[in-house]
């Protein structure tokens, strides 16, 4: 039986922070070893290793295995209508939408779905079924999976207010007791990819509204801007880029980009 004491020398744990950053941009200071070698207890298990060197090489020579390794590493707490003023100034642009063109939102960084989901809500209640189009990407494969069958645990609905919940979330019954599912008109309307803030995600295409928040934070400041660079690509000019509430990229001087609100950014330029 293999021991969960376990620890990560020194340099182990700088072989699995140059993958992490190679693989993710995600910079893991000194202060994550515990973190890191808990999380990839799990990994460490399913091999039998007893040394993290060993489980180390096969992350080297195998992308399977770097996949699941960023699955470990990644942090995806995440919630429903999180950070309500954003979901108010969506709904304040979507009032004033006027074109003939469905209205195209990308959740960059979506984990299990929840962001995705609740900016699809708000869509359709405001724009109706047909107008819109949401798309969720992230870099771990396991959340998506949950993300698509938008089934969350009960509690998670305290965070969508009663009109939304009568409107669009199911209730669980039977294996799915204590559980809810987002109703299939909300799911067909909502597409989730695997995908990598650190490469230009061309093929999803142009948007007029993209949410990069909650992910900022695990990237450094040069990381920052490649990430900021690379997804206004897809940003349609007049369109917005939303981030959290707690980051900020002021100091990056991105040229496209002015602040229309705190943590909301207009793109005026192509
Ligand atoms: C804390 S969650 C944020 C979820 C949601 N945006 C929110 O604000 O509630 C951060 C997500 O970023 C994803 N992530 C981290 N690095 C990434 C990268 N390089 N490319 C794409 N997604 C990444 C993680 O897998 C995780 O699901």
């Amino acid at each position: 039986m293999m021991s969960s004491s376990l620890t990560l020398s020194e340099q182990e744990f700088s072989l699995i922070q140059k993958i992490v950053f190679d693989e993710a941009g995600i910079s893991l200071d000194q202060s994550k070893t515990s973190m890191v070698q808990n999380r990839l207890f799990k990994r460490m298990s399913f091999y039998s290793f007893t040394k993290f060197n060993d489980y180390i090489r096969v992350v080297q020579f195998n992308r399977d295995e770097r996949i699941e390794m960023i699955n470990q590493i990644t942090t995806n707490e995440t919630y429903f209508f999180r950070e309500e003023i954003h979901f108010n100034f969506l709904s304040s642009i979507v009032k004033k939408y006027r074109s003939h063109e469905i209205f195209r939102a990308w959740s960059a960084a979506a984990s299990v779905g929840a962001e995705a989901y609740s900016i699809a809500m708000l869509l359709d209640r405001t724009l109706g079924h047909e107008a819109y189009q949401v798309v969720g990407t992230d870099i771990n494969t396991e959340v998506l999976k949950k993300a698509r069958l938008g089934l969350y645990p009960e509690s998670w609905v305290d965070k969508i207010s009663p009109e939304y919940r009568s409107k669009y979330c199911l209730k669980g019954k039977g294996q799915y007791a204590r559980q809810f599912l987002v109703a299939p008109d909300i799911v067909r309307h909502v597409t989730f990819l695997e995908g990598n803030l650190l490469k230009v995600q061309n093929e999803l295409g142009m948007f007029d509204i993209i949410f990069l928040r909650n992910v900022l934070i695990y990237f450094n400041d040069a990381t920052r801007e490649i990430v900021v660079r690379n997804v206004i690509k897809n940003l349609k000019v007049g369109g917005y880029l939303i981030l959290s509430l707690t980051e900020s990229i002021k100091h990056l001087s991105i040229e496209e980009l002015v602040q229309a609100d705190a943590s909301i950014y207009q793109k005026v330029v192509a």
